[in-house]
């Protein structure tokens, strides 16, 4: 049975290809992007989520199967706290009525390799507490210390969001409601989000450096729609909380065998 589909960041990279995938399976796709999309939205404030969610509610006919949220921003400025974090958890949590009633329903969302990067504990500390406005404030302090404070942000959010996801997960309006909710975790993937920081063998280095990837190298966008697809398919039953690193072994280069210290 064909199923419908949200996925925002739908005007170009992952979400681009994801929206291609699905359709060339035969599924139905609401696109949403800050332009070039079925719907045009601007997720970096809650006015812009609120009317995605309506235009998705108007257009669905108030019942979607599942969400993939694909926007973001890679840039070193306090707006990436607003459209990578609370752009994917405002929007999905306006979703979530419209989500339960699905007889599968399912979400995906995009967070990095970088969620493992150095981050501000205080940032992650504040989206997580849902506090847009101090969130914003703490990365504008970080923008104003200089380059190498702010480049803590774009990582920041990831850890924010990876986290956000495994403590929602097993809540009553998630697993209660049968949605399985996970992230995926990709390493560099060639789209126009880097396009810059990869486009000469000196800055490949760099890179190769904070993001090793032994296992084929840089992703295309296809090859993390796959894993966002599965995740919001049916045959997904009971994976759920997870960040799934898709990042040709970047992971397991940086933390090798230790991800379980946790649980001593
Ligand atoms: N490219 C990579 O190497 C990489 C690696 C790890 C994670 N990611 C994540 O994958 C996701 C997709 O990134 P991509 O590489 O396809 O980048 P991209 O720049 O190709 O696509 C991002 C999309 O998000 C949309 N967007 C940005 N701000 C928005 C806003 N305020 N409202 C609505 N839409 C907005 C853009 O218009 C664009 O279409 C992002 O969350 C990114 O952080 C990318």
């Amino acid at each position: 049975m064909t199923r419908l589909y949200v996925v925002t960041g739908a005007a170009s990279g992952i979400g681009q290809a994801t929206c291609q995938l699905l359709k060339e399976r035969g599924e139905e796709v609401i696109g949403v992007d800050i332009h070039s999309s079925e719907i045009n939205v601007d997720l970096s404030n809650e006015g812009g989520r609120k009317d995605g969610v309506a235009e998705v509610i108007l257009k669905s006919d108030g019942k979607i199967d599942a969400v993939i949220a694909c926007a973001g921003l890679a840039n070193p400025i306090a707006k990436t706290v607003s459209v990578n974090f609370f752009g994917v958890t405002q929007f999905l949590e306006g979703l979530l009525p419209t989500l339960s009633k699905s007889s599968a329903p399912r979400v995906s969302l995009t967070s990095s390799m970088a969620s493992l990067m150095p981050n501000s504990p205080e940032l992650v500390e504040a989206m997580l507490k849902g506090d847009e406005q101090s969130a914003l404030a703490i990365a504008q302090g970080l923008v104003d210390a200089g380059d190498q404070k702010a480049a803590l942000i774009y990582g920041s959010t990831k850890r924010a969001l990876s986290r956000w996801v495994r403590r929602e997960s097993i809540k009553e309006q998630w697993s209660g409601a049968g949605i399985p909710l996970n992230a995926v975790g990709p390493g560099i993937v060639r789209t126009p989000m880097v396009a810059d920081m990869i486009d000469t063998a000196e800055s490949r280095a760099a890179i190769d450096v904070s993001v090793p990837m032994p296992l084929n190298y840089y992703l295309k966008p296809l090859q993390v729609a796959y894993l966002l697809v599965w995740l919001t398919s049916t045959e997904n039953t009971h994976t759920t909380g997870q960040t799934i690193y898709i990042d040709g072994g970047s992971d397991a280069v940086l933390r090798g065998d230790n991800v379980w210290d946790l649980a001593k």
